[in-house]
């Protein structure tokens, strides 16, 4: 395989660590309000990214690479309000979108195909990560102080591994 392509599959890997290392700390923050519907949410999240790991590190060795893992920088532990928590989440599954992005142009560019193919599912994986999240930065503007009972309803949230 290509050593610029190994190297940024491998630091996508890293960024989804990352990502559900920010998770797991908004999880722990709107656990600490006692919202633990939203907390569940996010755990699911938390899981989501770590099956995203997979792919990448399930990816490469299938492909006869190693990878190599960085250290995980440390999240943002404390945000002004639930909206705060969901928004940076939009923010954040923006930042992977134009990654993963930037990846299938560098597959492309090098006419990687067996990579353009594997990232076909991350280009749809993203479509509906940023609209889930969006949905419920949406709802939380609609219930404003009502946040209990969607609460109950992010409760209800169970992890589906991808297939
Ligand atoms: Fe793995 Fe939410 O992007």
């Amino acid at each position: 395989m290509d050593k610029k392509l190994i190297e940024s599959l491998n630091s996508q890997m890293n960024f989804e660590l990352y990502s559900s290392y920010i998770y797991l700390s908004m999880a722990s923050y709107l656990k600490s309000l006692d919202l633990n519907g939203f907390a569940n949410w996010m755990d699911i999240q938390v899981k989501e990214e770590l099956a995203h790991v997979d792919k990448f590190y399930n990816f490469l060795h299938s492909r006869g690479e190693n990878v190599e893992f960085d250290a995980i920088p440390k999240p943002q532990h404390k945000w002004d309000s639930p909206l705060a928590v969901f928004e940076h989440a939009l923010e954040h599954e923006k930042i992977v979108t134009k990654r993963i992005n930037d990846l299938v142009d560098q597959s492309g560019k090098i006419s990687d195909h067996a990579t353009l193919n594997f990232l076909q599912w991350f280009v749809g994986e993203q479509v509906e990560e940023e609209e889930s999240v969006m949905s419920v930065v949406k709802q939380i503007k609609l219930v404003g102080d009502s946040l209990f009972l969607l609460d109950r309803e992010l409760g209800q949230r169970v992890f589906n591994p991808p297939v």
